[in-house]
């Protein structure tokens, strides 16, 4: 059972306004891409290992679940204008992503437009739920994932960008946006460690050390598919820990004793 929460104070509200139009601004300046015109579509690869295409149908398939992700996210913070508003822009952003790994799976004649509409409607069968009822929990969650994503989407483009410029197009873009999700939260996260250090530390805690990648639970096939992950070299364990848990800590002004936990590091 997590701390109750100080309900937050309007300051509070104020400066995650203004984080988020610094993020936004940003992202208008500096990272929009175009779906149709900024991938070199017609330098797609056939001939890529299939196990790599079987990586980018999982990743894709975790991107499409955005109608659950927005769905139970917003009504946790619908009265937190910052946090909706950044929701409503991730969620544009993420929808991309799926339309870009679908649209690569298909001009590399990876997959069929029936093989992918069969992919939409396995995941549609599905229903992602919320990992914690809490909202700074979820947000800690948010963070970790999406740093998580980005570290996936970049070992895939060093193991596969190489051999398909479009698919290293594509990649390139999407651990930009990653990356800069990430960012936005783990800027989140240490505005909510100001305010309640001691309610934020519980729950960065209780995530860092249950951490799962959500292909794992969401997907028909998950244990399978994290296991194809791993073999490639993409994401496992140690990954997770070097590459996610101890920048991320060092960023938050954190360290291992922070959160030491009674549950062991496991990922995958
Ligand atoms: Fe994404
Ligand atoms: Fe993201």
């Amino acid at each position: 059972m997590l701390t109750a929460l100080t309900p937050e104070d309007p300051r509070t509200q104020a400066k995650i306004w203004k984080l988020y139009r610094d993020y936004f601004d940003v992202s208008e300046r500096k990272r929009r891409w175009n779906l149709r015109e900024d991938i070199p579509w017609d330098q797609c690869n056939p001939g890529l290992d299939p196990a790599i295409a079987d990586v980018v149908e999982t990743f894709c398939m975790v991107e499409l679940f955005l109608p659950d992700y927005l769905a139970k996210q917003l009504p946790q913070v619908r009265g937190n204008k910052g946090r909706s508003w950044m929701l409503a822009s991730w969620g544009y952003e993420e929808s991309k992503h799926s339309m870009a790994l679908n649209d690569w799976m298909l001009g590399g004649k990876h997959r069929t437009e029936r093989q992918l509409n069969e992919m939409d409607t396995s995941v549609f069968e599905r229903e992602w739920g919320l990992k914690y009822d809490d909202p700074l929990a979820s947000v800690v969650y948010t963070m970790v994932q999406e740093i998580a994503t980005r570290v996936n989407y970049r070992n895939l483009r060093k193991i596969a960008g190489g051999q398909c410029p479009a698919l290293d197009q594509v990649l390139e873009f999407v651990q930009i946006d990653e990356a800069a999700h990430g960012g936005f939260f783990r800027q989140l996260v240490s505005i909510y460690l100001e305010e309640d250090r001691a309610a934020t530390l519980e729950r960065i805690r209780l995530v860092i050390n249950t951490f799962s990648m959500p292909a794992d639970l969401l997907l028909a096939n998950g244990r399978q598919r994290m296991a194809d992950i791993v073999a490639l070299g993409i994401f496992d364990d140690r990954i997770y820990l070097n590459e996610v848990v101890t920048p991320l800590l060092a960023q938050l002004g954190l360290t291992r004793a922070d959160i030491r936990g009674p549950r062991a590091i496991r990922v995958a």
